[in-house]
């Protein structure tokens, strides 16, 4: 005899026509930002060991993986540099020809449709690999963000979309837009990381991007991931002084977060799917003890489901090829 019940939800899952019918949630290529890591020279590909897939590249290779990558769908990529020389005060970060600004006008000529945005921060350029001007061990906030401001104009005048601050700087996103503003980049957007953790998860970019800290950590002035409510006064700070879009970072840990940051403001929002997730899926797949592309798609559409508009991910091109 058969159960006597009225509601069966396995109906709806019994075949993928029906399952792709009543599916909630839907991910485009078009909604991925693929980060890339642009490195002084010429025809240099250097593979980052705790990441694999991902490469340090110079310039001309840059243009050439955004032109794979734009027949892949994928039409946002987001730059990180890494400059022939580094100081205490991370002065090429705004070096009208270091990487990141030469790399923008580059995919510029060549792409004139991608959307290009750019990471604000220090840490790839100063010799102590921390994100500002450090006095006796600290890192000092107002005098980082006058330099941060410089940082965002240099992209900015290179042709840089959007401008995206990850430095976790209290100030730094009113700064950035009256600068920009003052200089005429009125339409040049600005995506906050605003609510980023101190996380474990950044561990395999600081070798892709050459930004460990010397000494010290990041809890000075990235977030306690123990904190939520935190967040929200985080990102109603950023929202208030200009940023167009805001970021939780990193992803599927702080999914909750996400959610919140949504369901309360409602502006476009991204998540930073980080290398430290991403490493962990590749290693387990290479392992053989998971199932790295079905874990991949459910990974991104966990974080599209919390909230994301955007998903900033080393996965944007495997995926989209996926899609
Ligand atoms: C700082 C920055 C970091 C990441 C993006 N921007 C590292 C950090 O805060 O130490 C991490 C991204 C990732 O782990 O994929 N410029």
């Amino acid at each position: 005899m058969p159960l006597d019940l009225t509601n069966r939800p396995r109906r709806l899952r019994r075949t993928p026509g029906l399952r792709a019918l009543v599916r909630e949630t839907h991910l485009e290529p078009s909604q991925f930002i693929y980060p890339l890591f642009v490195c002084p020279g010429e025809g240099v590909r250097k593979p980052i060991g705790s990441m694999p897939g991902v490469a340090q590249m110079s310039v001309d290779e840059i243009v050439a993986e955004v032109g794979a990558a734009t027949g892949d769908g994928v039409t946002s990529v987001l730059l990180f540099g890494l400059p022939a020389h580094k100081d205490e005060r991370g002065s090429s970060a705004s070096d009208p020809q270091g990487p990141v600004q030469q790399a923008v006008r580059a995919i510029r000529a060549a792409h004139p449709q991608t959307v290009i945005v750019t990471d604000v921060c220090l840490c790839e350029y100063t010799s102590h690999g921390h994100c500002g001007i450090v006095t006796d061990g600290i890192v000092e906030n107002d005098p980082t963000v006058a330099l941060l401001v410089e940082e965002a104009l240099s992209h900015a005048e290179a042709g840089a979309d959007v401008v995206a601050p990850s430095d976790m700087m209290d100030g730094r996103i009113g700064a950035i837009r009256d600068g920009l503003d003052a200089a005429g980049h009125v339409d040049t957007a600005i995506m906050s990381y605003a609510a980023k953790y101190a996380s474990a998860f950044y561990g395999p970019f600081r070798e892709a991007a050459e930004s460990t800290p010397a000494f010290g950590d990041r809890r000075s002035h990235q977030m306690d991931p123990a904190n939520a409510r935190e967040a929200l006064r985080q990102v109603a700070l950023d929202i208030d002084q200009g940023a167009d879009m805001v970021m939780v970072k990193p992803a599927l840990p702080y999914l909750d977060i996400l959610w919140r940051v949504k369901d309360t403001f409602g502006l476009p929002t991204a998540a930073y799917h980080v290398s430290g997730e991403y490493s962990m899926v590749k290693a387990a797949g290479a392992n053989g003890w998971i199932d790295e592309p079905r874990a991949m798609m459910e990974s991104l559409i966990s974080i599209r489901r919390a909230g994301a508009d955007a998903i900033i991910t080393y996965y944007a091109r495997d995926a989209a090829r996926v899609l």
